[in-house]
């Protein structure tokens, strides 16, 4: 467990969570555990903590607590398990979002590209949809679109059209020949920086991340009691504006629409009013911390 992933912003998200040791708390990606466990240590026998994880891995690394229920499910459906588990209002929401990095090491998830493996990507893997079949079948727009929104690649319609040329001779099936099919497509000089958004932009359309994260947003308003907290820890800067947006505006736009006295009607209060960043001994202990981004959204 210990490998299984090194929490990001682990006390600052923790800290800026639980106010109420006997409240009960939601981690919607449990992953390793490693904010699940600090958030037990910080409740009462009262206190309760409902984690989600679509990933079956992540069952391994559930603790033997009797306030502690782990739902193997996307967090999409947190409404529909909360009300199962009779736990609406919760106190507050975190969610740490993306991979892990036991899903990174794992080279038949194919999530690395300097693994070589199936193009599969997929964080449940009961889901229908995998990187193979997103490579494979996707017409070179749709592609395009994939690696421009969820990879800001900039020679994103070169990369999608060499895909679409590459595929003709035979399917791309794993890794590897995909590193291979868009070598010409890949600078000399920054291969792993490129190749990196690439399996991002197919990650994320695999697991239909930004979908699941814009569900989550609209849906915690309904879900958090006044005053309850919600802590966002994101790795991408289209993750980061969504929540940035809905925290100030409660709509994934970030419009300000305002009633007839000039007051902006919104479920949250972003407090500190910008984002929180990992300092450098964090991001000298642990790569993934760098793009980390948290926000915090105080229930209105
Ligand atoms: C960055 S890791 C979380 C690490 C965790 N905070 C820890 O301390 O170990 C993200 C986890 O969330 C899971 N996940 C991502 N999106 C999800 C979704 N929509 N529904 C359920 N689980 C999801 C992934 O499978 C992964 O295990």
């Amino acid at each position: 467990m210990s490998n299984y992933h090194n929490p990001v912003l682990l006390h600052e998200s923790v800290d800026a969570l639980v106010y109420n040791p006997d409240g009960i708390y939601v981690d919607v990606t449990f992953g390793g555990g490693g904010h699940s466990r600090l958030i037990l240590s910080r409740l009462s026998s009262a206190g309760r903590l409902i984690a989600f994880d679509r990933d079956t891995d992540a069952l391994a690394n559930v603790p033997d607590d009797p306030r502690f229920t782990l739902v193997n499910h996307n967090f999409r459906y947190l409404k529909q398990f909360l009300l199962y588990l009779k736990a609406i209002p919760v106190n507050g929401i975190l969610a740490d979002l993306g991979i892990s990095s036991h899903q990174i090491d794992e080279g038949t998830r194919g999530f690395a590209h300097r693994l070589d493996g199936p193009l599969d990507m997929r964080m449940d893997s009961q889901s229908p949809l995998t990187a193979e079949h997103v490579v494979n079948t996707y017409d070179a727009e749709r592609l395009q679109l994939v690696f421009q929104r969820f990879g800001e690649i900039p020679n994103a319609k070169t990369l999608a059209t060499t895909i679409v040329n590459g595929r003709k001779a035979a399917p791309i099936l794993t890794t590897g020949k995909l590193k291979e099919a868009i070598a010409s497509c890949t600078p000399r000089q920054t291969p792993a920086k490129y190749l990196s958004q690439v399996f991002q932009a197919l990650r994320i359309e695999v697991n239909g991340e930004m979908t699941a994260l814009e569900e989550l947003l609209q849906r915690s308003g309904e879900l958090i009691i006044t005053g309850g907290k919600l802590v966002i820890i994101s790795y991408h800067s289209l993750e980061d504006r969504l929540v940035k947006h809905y925290l100030q505006t409660g709509n994934l736009e970030g419009e300000r629409h305002t009633d007839l006295y000039g007051h902006v009607s919104k479920p949250f209060t972003m407090k500190p009013g910008k984002a929180i960043a990992p300092g450098a001994a964090e991001i000298e202990n642990n790569k993934r911390a760098r793009s980390a981004k948290m926000r915090i959204g105080i229930r209105n």
